[in-house]
């Protein structure tokens, strides 16, 4: 079977995907009888370029298309996914843009109109699932089709599959888990001594943090992720001004010191859970003591605790993240797309 795919976005991720692609082709045709082929590939500001008989991936990863390109523009965007040739065979969109954490817009519109045009819809962006889970999944269901975004949290670690796949006639009662690698990494180099200045300036340097890093440290890319995985695991409906949320800006050398003393460490930690009714979601740092799982994640490390009705408690670690193993995400979501897996 041959997958189309049109891609919406060709970022850090969507570059790793196309090289996933290429490693994984034998493996992908020998265990799955499956191939891909990219037909459209759309960025923000450098094009838009369909091509029914697929694009050339070292072409599309060179940029070596601008004079067949379309102009960068909304309308073009969503010409691409109508015009994708979604309706001679199975196609799916994959959608890789930057995040709009206030509205989810314009990805949501991209992956709706994706669906109502007989397309699977992958995404790695939060947005969407923050502000359009239902919808989208009741969508998909209707259209026949799949919706997956094993992406959006804890990049390729097969948090949300493994729910999907693995906890049958399970409830998810409440979880806890460090998400943010960006802070995890401030922290620890506090620890280390450093400043906080020269911490972010750290996280800035080698690239995980953006130029204006507030995103990170008031918490707001956490509060992000426990509204996907409340509404997703939780069964909530929550947005990010919901979760009761206060980043790592006050916590001080001082505070760093005190808590080496008591055996303890500042880790941002993200809980939601049901409580008389209500979700009641958080990001707070949280001084965690030595038995704590929390206490030896170090650097980009992250970790998440699902507490179950059915295996107590259950828990995934995740040691240095890369686009790679966020496009590893989309690879898992294509391929069960692919096989009717959803
Ligand atoms: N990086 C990771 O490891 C990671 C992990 C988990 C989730 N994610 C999520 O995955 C998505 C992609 O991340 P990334 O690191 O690849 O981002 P990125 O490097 O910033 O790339 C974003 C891509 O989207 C394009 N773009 C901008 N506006 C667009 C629009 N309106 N429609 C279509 N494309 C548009 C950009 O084009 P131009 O360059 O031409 O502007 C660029 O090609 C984001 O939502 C991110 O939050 C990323």
């Amino acid at each position: 079977m041959e997958l189309k795919l049109c891609l919406m976005g060709l970022g850090n991720v969507g570059r790793e995907l196309i090289q996933l692609i290429e490693r994984k082709r034998d493996e992908v045709q020998a265990q799955y009888d499956l191939s891909f082929k990219i037909v459209g590939i759309a960025t923000g500001r450098h094009g838009i370029l369909i091509d029914p008989n697929g694009i050339d991936h070292a072409a599309a990863l060179d940029g070596h298309w601008a004079d067949r390109a379309w102009p960068s523009t909304e309308e073009n965007r969503l010409k691409m996914i109508r015009e994708c040739g979604a309706d001679a065979g199975a196609s799916a969109l994959v959608e890789m843009s930057p995040i709009n954490r206030e509205t989810g817009r314009p990805a949501l519109d991209y992956l709706e109109l994706a669906l109502n045009s007989g397309m699977h819809a992958i995404t790695a962006n939060k947005g969407p699932v923050v502000h359009g889970y239902r919808h989208l999944s009741a969508l998909a269901k209707q259209q026949g089709k799949a919706f997956l975004f094993e992406a959006t949290v804890m990049d390729g670690f097969p948090l949300l599959n493994l729910y999907r796949e693995c906890l049958p006639a399970t409830h998810v009662l409440s979880f806890r888990g460090v998400l943010n690698s960006t802070t995890n990494l401030i922290l620890t180099l506090m620890e280390e001594g450093k400043s906080f200045e020269e911490a972010v300036q750290h996280t800035q340097d080698i690239g995980i943090a953006e130029t204006d890093p507030s995103n990170d440290i008031d918490g707001w890319d956490a509060a992000v992720k426990v509204c996907v995985l409340s509404n997703v695991l939780l069964g909530a409906d929550i947005r990010p001004q919901d979760v009761d949320r206060t980043g790592i800006r006050a916590i001080t050398p001082e505070m760093i010191k005190a808590a080496q003393l008591a055996r303890h460490k500042w880790r941002l930690v993200c809980t939601a859970e049901w409580v008389d009714g209500r979700l009641t979601a958080k990001v707070a740092p949280e001084e965690v003591p030595a038995n704590d799982p929390f206490f030896r994640l170090y650097g980009t490390t992250s970790a998440i605790q699902i507490k179950t009705d059915t295996l107590n408690q259950l828990t995934l670690l995740e040691t240095a993240p890369t686009p790679a193993q966020t496009a590893f995400g989309v690879l898992a979501d294509l391929i069960a797309a692919a096989r009717g897996h959803f």
